[in-house]
């Protein structure tokens, strides 16, 4: 039976930061306390998959030998996420320095670690497993490889695009939904005018694009779909979008269409929004069905 969402990608302990405003370079800001939070793009994904509820989920990932490693496993477990993790010995575990500002935006420097020594063939064996979710903090060698053998496995493959970075077309290829923000969709698709430009450049069957604030848009097969977001007061968006791509897989893997799916990771990843924290804001099943049938979603894209 394939059932089972599979993340492959990064983890990392977020050091965080609460800052009037995101220092220019050669500024000092003075911020707030200072806290930690369970994070990395694929590690918060894993945990969104999860907490959306309805399929199971594993994570393959790598973890230094270090003290930061531990938390990490444990939140993915908390979340009850079946945690595939490669010890590497020799690095330490991943870790990000996010300035938060006032306005809930955020700015992020990751130093990789373990995170970039998973391998191509470090993918778990994959006869029980829907969909693959990956991201691009790991190496490309590494998501280039993954998304061929899954493609080759009949898995659906689905990439986030982020951080930006400028795709193999063996890569891009190998992927059957590709979910980007605006600045991703440019780098990508070389094209920085109209997103309907960008997407069509692209040539792909499946593209949805995260609008912040806006909600999302999604070209399916030919037809656009338009999402709003949620009204909800933002105190940190930090792995808002992650929250987005694991409720949106989440929502497909249970056979849900693209409109439900972008529906409830909208609302997810608005949620989210309102607390601290990458997993730590990443809300429950309940929270969600609660905002889907009462909530307000603001002007559409
Ligand atoms: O997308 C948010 C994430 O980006 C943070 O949790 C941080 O670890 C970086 O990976
Ligand atoms: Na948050």
């Amino acid at each position: 039976l394939r059932n089972t969402v599979l993340v492959a990608g990064s983890a990392n302990l977020d050091f965080v930061v609460r800052v009037p405003h995101i220092p220019a370079p050669g500024e000092t800001v003075l911020g707030s306390n200072f806290l930690t939070f369970p994070g990395g793009k694929g590690a918060n994904q894993a945990v969104a998959c999860a907490r959306a509820g309805g399929v199971p989920t594993r994570m393959l990932l790598a973890l230094g030998a270090d003290d930061f490693a531990a938390p990490l496993e444990q939140s993915l477990r908390q979340a009850g996420v079946d945690a595939r993790v490669v010890r590497i010995a020799d690095a330490a575990t991943g870790v990000a320095f996010i300035c938060l500002a006032a306005d809930a935006e955020n700015a992020i420097t990751v130093a990789p670690g373990a995170n970039a020594r998973l391998q191509a063939d470090d993918l778990p064996d994959l006869s029980d497993t829907s969909h693959l979710l990956m991201q691009l903090e790991s190496p490309l060698e590494a998501v280039t490889g993954w998304a061929l053998v899954a493609r080759n496995a009949g898995v659906r493959t689905v990439l986030n695009a982020a951080p930006a970075r400028s795709l193999p077309a063996e890569l891009l290829a190998a992927i059957d939904v590709l979910v980007v923000n605006e600045g991703e969709l440019a780098v990508i698709s070389g094209e920085s005018g109209p997103i309907a430009t960008a997407v069509e450049r692209l040539g792909k069957a499946n593209v949805v694009v995260t609008l912040g604030a806006h909600g999302s848009c999604a070209h399916i097969d030919g037809e656009w779909l338009v999402q709003s977001a949620f009204a909800v007061d933002a105190v940190d968006t930090t792995g808002a979008g992650d929250t987005f791509c694991g409720a949106l897989v989440a929502a497909l893997a249970q056979g849900h269409g693209f409109a439900v799916a972008l529906r409830r990771a909208s609302a997810a990843a608005s949620l989210a929004c309102t607390r601290m924290g990458a997993q730590a804001g990443v809300p429950q099943a309940v929270e969600v069905e609660e905002l889907l049938a009462n909530g307000r979603e603001s002007s559409s894209p």
